[in-house]
């Protein structure tokens, strides 16, 4: 989603931007820009649709140089208006005030009729033309930059993380956010500002992350932040862990790919310290997890896309470990509906991001909801500095390290794995849960790097299979109990990645519905574990197979389908249990939509209209 960077520096400062906005490429966007300060004391601006390689020709083009020390630089990723040259960002007022968004400013319109009343003219369809004319319009009578964009945001309902600059009073940025992410990156090299630390991991590893409400007035050698009350604030600067080579291909073609490889890895470092040989240790959810978890009668889960398939899973962990009632709902729905609160309900967010909006809010309005309930909060959550993990009371880090594809891989299995941990803890604290039973569940999370690089040594067959769908427009996923919500992720991947229309359904279901749509140009993907609802599972292929479709059953080699015509079956490690199974028969649906994409020729690491991480509604 959109990516904003911006800096003030001893030197030229758009390489450092440039250099910003391609490493926030990944999360998606349509067009770029940047504004900088330059030498004379006027705004210059480049804005180029597609690639930010786009904008780089255009400002090699520009007949006045872009060597100004500071300046803001942004990737958009449209929501209000198409994306165009004019609407991307920055956006300039009065050649006085420039600013880059993120997030969206729900009231814009009200302020948009006022300012043009007052006659500001708008040369966009963005929300955010409203911001750079609210800032100009306060610095008429105010002191300074930071004084202007402390009136102005105040008229502002919504979402935002803004950078503001401007010749009035140069020197300065003022970085501000409510509910967009904004961090400051702090260097002998001088100051920055970006959405993600990603952006600026090649100048420095010290960053402040800005708090709600925060605003800062950022200059080449000082950074000073005031709360939303207008009270000056000390935050700490901390070191972030990530190196910048983490974020680089390593030789393999897609981002996405070499998430999948990583996988062993990433589910080492997940189950690292938050395991002993036969135990999972309880103190890796926190120090009040044990009073938390005893106390837990209800589970509520709430996530989006891949990260609320692995809550699917998780509910059924969860309810047949730890024989905790659990519910999972899509955040965009539970955040506005009027759900009824019990008390003792332990609330859980998976992201991957942290900064879901639509997962963030529904976080905040149930906290607001449940005042005076005994509740309790945890996130699952693959970034430590992140918002969710700031609004939630236990924290798990899912430790899958940077996840740069947009379709997620690693991510959802380590959160998958997290999941498993917890339903062993919850079951223990609940006495549901034997010392046998335990061991056996540590040793088979164990014994998953392994299996998982066994099973990635499939990959040549997926390659063969995914001609399959080199003419498909349709694809239905099949399969039971937890393989229902693999199903559904496996479905995800291939129309986010591959655009072919595909359908997750419960197996059992298929004959109340949505067998209708079988024939032989729609290929179906059943997933068959050697479990106790196996016979079902067959008689349903067998529905399937009686309609002339294709057919692919990636199957526990245990479970011993019988071939059928139209139907490849592919084979799994086997010995695979209720934990095991849902996460290695997950690895052949992340290659085989991989493989169908590539074969589709489209844009795997940033699919079309998709973002990283989905921080507007
Ligand atoms: C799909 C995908 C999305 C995200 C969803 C939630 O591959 O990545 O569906 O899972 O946007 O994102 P997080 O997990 O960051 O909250």
């Amino acid at each position: 989603m959109c990516g904003i960077v911006g800096g003030i520096s001893k030197k030229n400062i758009t390489p450092v931007l440039i250099n910003g906005l391609k490493k926030l490429e990944y999360r998606g966007y349509d067009s770029a820009g940047i504004v900088t300060l330059c030498k004379n004391n006027k705004l210059n601006r480049a804005r180029a649709v597609g690639k930010v390689v786009n904008l780089e020709k255009r400002i090699k083009d520009k007949k006045t140089p872009m060597d100004g020390t500071i300046g803001i630089a942004h990737t958009r990723w449209a929501t209000h208006g198409e994306p165009s040259s004019r609407n991307a960002h920055p956006h300039i007022c009065n050649h006085s005030v420039s600013v880059v968004h993120n997030g969206i400013i729900e009231n814009f319109l009200e302020l948009k009729a006022t300012q043009e009343a007052d006659g500001y003219i708008f040369t966009s369809d963005t929300d955010t033309e409203v911001i750079g004319h609210a800032i100009h319009q306060y610095l008429q009578d105010s002191e300074s930059l930071l004084e202007a964009t402390q009136k102005a945001i105040l008229t502002f309902k919504g979402a935002y993380g803004i950078g503001v600059i401007s010749p009035k009073d140069p020197g300065h940025i003022i970085a501000t956010r409510s509910g967009s992410p904004l961090v400051i990156g702090i260097s002998n090299k001088g100051n920055f500002i970006a959405s993600d630390q990603m952006a600026l991991l090649d100048i420095t590893k010290d960053f402040i992350y800005l708090l709600e409400g925060d605003i800062a007035d950022i200059t080449l050698d000082s950074v000073t932040i005031y709360d939303k009350d207008g009270n000056q604030v000390e935050r700490e600067i901390k070191t972030s862990k990530l190196k910048s080579g983490q974020v680089s291909k390593r030789g393999y073609d897609h981002y996405m790919l070499k998430e999948i490889f990583e996988q062993p890895q990433a589910i080492r470092d997940t189950l690292e310290s938050r395991i002993t040989k036969d135990s999972v240790l309880l103190s890796a959810f926190g120090y009040k997890a044990e009073d938390i978890f005893k106390n837990t009668k209800h589970i509520q889960i709430i996530a989006c896309g891949t990260s609320y398939n692995a809550g699917l899973v998780g509910k059924y962990w969860l309810e047949d470990i730890a024989k905790i009632s659990t519910h999972i709902e899509v955040a965009s729905e539970y955040r506005y509906r009027n759900p009824i609160i019990l008390d003792n309900t332990l609330f859980i967010t998976i992201s991957q991001s942290g900064e879901t909006a639509d997962t963030l809010e529904a976080l905040k309005a149930l906290k607001k909801r449940s005042k005076g309930k005994n509740i309790h909060t945890l996130t699952i959550c693959n970034s430590a500095e992140s918002s969710l993990t700031r609004e939630s009371e236990l924290t798990f880090l899912t430790h899958a390290g940077p996840e740069i594809g947009v379709a997620s891989t690693k991510a959802f299995t380590t959160q998958l794995v997290s999941l498993a941990l917890l339903s062993v803890v919850m079951g223990r604290c609940h006495k549901q849960v034997s010392k046998q039973q335990e061991a056996k569940i540590v040793d088979g999370l164990n014994r998953l790097p392994g299996l998982i690089k066994q099973t990635l040594k499939q990959e040549d067959q997926i390659k063969e299979l995914a001609k399959t769908f080199k003419d498909k427009f349709n694809a239905l996923f099949i399969g039971r109990g937890t393989m229902h919500a693999i199903a559904m992720e496996g479905a995800l991947k291939l129309k986010e990645i591959s655009y072919i229309h595909a359908e997750a359904f419960p197996a059992g279901e298929l004959k109340h519905g949505p067998i209708a749509l079988i024939d032989k140009d729609t290929p179906v993907i059943a997933i068959a574990p050697n479990d106790r609802l196996l016979d079902k599972l067959k008689s349903n292929l067998q529905e399937v197979n009686s309609r002339g479709s294709q057919m692919i059953v990636f199957e526990d080699e245990a479970a011993k389908i019988t071939p059928m015509k139209g139907m490849t079956i592919v084979p799994t490690t086997t010995d695979l249990g209720r934990i095991t199974a849902p996460i290695i028969f997950t690895i052949p649906l992340q290659l085989l939509s991989y493989h169908v994409a590539l074969i589709k020729g489209t844009n795997i690491d940033q699919p079309r209209n998709l973002a990283k991480s989905v921080t507007v509604e």
